[in-house]
């Protein structure tokens, strides 16, 4: 079938727009009309080769849409369901068997290899050579998709599909975390570092558990505005303000319970560190440069402290995704605030205006 695609040809460079085909769904598979997608900061990663993921290759990894078609044996979703596409996961490994699917052992070949296990990819040239696919599972930057039905949640037949791919990666990853990792009790401090969707999907997670101090630090005035909106008890601007100095300040000098770093600075991850009371938990989101490294002072962590990654917001899409459109639906969760929308051939340009801080989290919309 001929989709279009959006196509990273080459590494640091602006994605191609261009016609393709992808295959029919093979057991096991589901081939998504994809009606919208989000644009993460990761997919910014894997374009300048901050992640691996081999060229060509189509980036995209918060789809959702429609199921068009399903492979052999698959049976959780028909032709005509809503669907969003999470993370992948094997379902056989320890960790799978376990009820941990973010730490799927296969996940690092399924969400980077641009293949199927077997190495075949889903796309190619019109005719020709194949382009990699399978970016975390999906490669949703695309009219259709291919993925596996456990990477499928169906959503109720009037869902605003077109609104909620962000879920699949960004809101999940930063509502889950506080949500399934820092699990933070009715009358903790948070800090939470980064204030784009990440930061801000855990910040509305916090005010659910009853977080009663939750500081948002920025270095963008409209974000930290924002977060005051979303629930921050304070703001911290990070480009003005030490922001370990302004913690300790605000707490008596005790620090703050749990802190999220979602900006991947490694050098705002050490501020995350140093902000902690003893002994909080300090959770490490953000995704920093290949190969990067950070060192903290070594009686700060042995005084209880722990420094956790945090993949995904943890947890399961199955569980987590249909438990914030609830919330979202109730008006405890709203994530619509943070989506602007533009056509997939705008697709450099949200990548950019997302990277200047203009637009928290844009979404494409897919041409008919
Ligand atoms: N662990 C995971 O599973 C996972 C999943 C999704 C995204 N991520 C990562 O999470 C991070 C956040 O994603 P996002 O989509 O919210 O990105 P984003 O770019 O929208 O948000 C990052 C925010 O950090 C702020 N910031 C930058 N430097 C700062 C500093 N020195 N001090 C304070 N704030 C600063 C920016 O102004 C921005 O608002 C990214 O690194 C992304 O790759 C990780
Ligand atoms: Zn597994
Ligand atoms: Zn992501």
């Amino acid at each position: 079938m001929e989709i279009t695609a959006a196509v990273l040809e080459e590494y640091h460079q602006p994605l191609r727009v261009q016609s393709l085909e992808i295959d029919e769904p093979r057991a096991g598979e589901v081939l998504v009309r994809t009606v919208a997608t989000g644009v993460c900061h990761t997919d910014a990663i894997a374009r300048d080769q901050d992640l691996p993921f081999p060229v060509p290759g189509v980036l995209g990894h918060e789809g959702a849409g429609v199921v068009e078609a399903v492979g052999d044996g698959v049976t959780k979703v028909a032709a005509g369901d809503k669907v969003v596409v999470g993370w992948p996961w094997c379902g056989v490994c320890r960790n799978c068997l376990a009820g941990r699917q973010r730490y799927c052992a296969q996940m690092p070949p399924m969400v980077t290899s641009g293949a199927r296990p077997d190495g075949t990819s889903a796309l190619r040239r019109p005719g020709g050579s194949p382009v990699h696919s399978h970016f975390f599972g999906q490669s949703s930057f695309s009219t259709r998709l291919m993925t596996w039905e456990r990477s499928v949640v169906k959503v109720a037949d009037d869902a605003p599909v077109e609104l909620l791919g962000p879920l699949a990666c960004g809101l999940s990853t930063g509502a889950g975390a506080v949500f399934n990792a820092l699990a933070p009790p009715a009358g903790s401090s948070i800090a939470i570092f980064g204030t784009g969707a990440v930061g801000l999907s855990a910040l509305l997670a916090a005010r659910e558990r009853g977080c009663t101090r939750i500081v948002a630090i920025d270095k963008v005035a409209a974000r930290l505005s924002l977060a005051t909106e979303f629930g921050a008890t304070e703001t911290i601007d990070a480009g003005g303000t030490d922001p370990v100095d302004a913690l300790r300040e605000l707490t008596g000098g005790d620090g703050v319970d749990f802190t999220l770093e979602c900006t991947g600075n490694v050098a705002v991850l050490r501020q995350a560190v140093d902000a902690l009371a003893m002994p909080g938990v300090c959770g490490v989101i953000g995704g920093a440069p290949a190969g990067a490294e950070f060192s903290l002072d070594h009686l700060t962590v042995l005084w209880g402290r722990t420094v956790r990654g945090i993949l995904g917001g943890e947890g399961q899409s199955e569980q987590l995704i249909p438990a914030l459109i609830d919330l979202q639906r109730l008006g405890r969760f709203p994530f619509d605030r943070l989506v602007e929308y533009f056509e997939l051939d705008e697709v450099n340009e949200a990548m950019e205006a997302s990277a200047r801080g203009e637009v928290i989290k844009p979404v494409l919309r897919m041409p008919e």
